[in-house]
């Protein structure tokens, strides 16, 4: 099936001032009716927690609602709604999307994608010997350059069974597992991308069911420290990061939110085709991550040390 990823999230929250805030800081675009978008229209959709509009509540802490995936056409959809119909309510929305739950009870939508193509640089940089480098005379910093969250990469589920979601969405939805961190779970990929996952689910006693984590991809690692010093000169309080990890090799910052999960900026993660065979690795500190930095206040020689260094 040529399920793309995830085109929105759904969130009720406690405090829609918060987070419209949060997620505007975080470098999405207000679009209207709680929608926050990145670059090429994928997004993060917020309400208050108790609108009749949003999907029932997953019982737990989380705030996520739903999570809408981008499919390529409507074959694909028309494909999901035969598939699905056969042991679960699907229901079409006047929005032409459809809407259902997977067998966690997580609600899902499937919509034709909203996804705009974009035409935008990667991160270049010059090393001895690569012929592919950045051009002649281009500073690679820019201080004041504008970084927004391109696309909207992927969500971690937190699952009471893992080995039961991972059957949902690679024998119903034609996922595919890319690699596992063992007693944590599997990397999914839908079949419409060739991203390293756009969904990893983490094995958790019940009532922590929800999201752990979103993430928007950015074009560069030097995008993703860029941002996230931003964010902490904000006053957003850093959860882990900077680092690179393993699987994937994506780097990463992630954030504490008032969304009940954390948020993450990444970038140049791996993709992958059919011929890839999925590695497995115990889950560790050491599997999950190749290194890890910790963001410092901005320090220069000369004059007193700085305060972390007294004592
Ligand atoms: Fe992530």
């Amino acid at each position: 099936m040529n399920i793309i990823g995830p085109d929105a999230l759904v969130f009720g929250v406690d405090d829609v001032a918060a987070c419209s805030q949060y997620l505007t800081d975080y470098g999405l675009i207000p679009a209207g009716g709680g929608r926050f978008e990145a670059l090429d229209g994928t997004a993060i959709v917020i309400a208050h927690k108790d609108s009749a509009e949003l999907p029932p509540s997953l019982g737990s802490a989380s705030m996520l609602r739903k999570t809408i995936y981008g499919v390529a056409d409507q074959q694909t959809l028309s494909a999901i709604v035969d598939e699905l119909a056969r042991d679960r309510e699907v229901r079409k929305l006047a929005d032409g999307s459809i809407e259902t739950q997977d067998d966690m009870g997580f609600a899902l939508g499937f919509q034709v994608t909203v996804r705009k193509p974009l035409d935008l640089r990667a991160e270049a940089i010059n090393a001895p010997g690569a012929s592919v480098r950045r051009a002649i005379n281009v500073p690679a910093v820019d201080e004041n350059a504008e970084v927004r969250p391109r696309s909207l990469s992927h969500v971690v589920y937190f699952v009471p069974d893992t080995a039961k979601a991972e059957a949902f969405y690679c024998e119903r939805l034609g996922f595919r597992c890319t690699d596992r961190l063992l007693g944590a779970g599997p990397f999914l990929r839908p079949g419409g991308t060739d991203d390293h996952h756009t969904l990893f689910m983490i094995q958790t006693p019940p009532f922590m069911k929800g999201c752990e984590h979103f993430t928007f991809h950015m074009g560069g690692p030097t995008e993703v420290m860029l941002a996230g010093t931003r964010f902490v000169n904000k006053g957003y309080q850093s959860f882990w990061g900077p680092g690179r990890h393993k699987m994937g090799s994506n780097w990463f910052w992630y954030f504490n939110s008032p969304l009940g999960c954390h948020v993450e900026y990444d970038a140049d993660m791996d993709t992958h085709d059919e011929s890839w065979v999925a590695r497995q690795a115990p889950m560790s500190a050491d599997a999950s991550q190749l290194f890890l930095f910790q963001s410092r206040e901005k320090w220069a020689p000369g004059g007193p040390p700085p305060p972390a260094a007294k004592g």
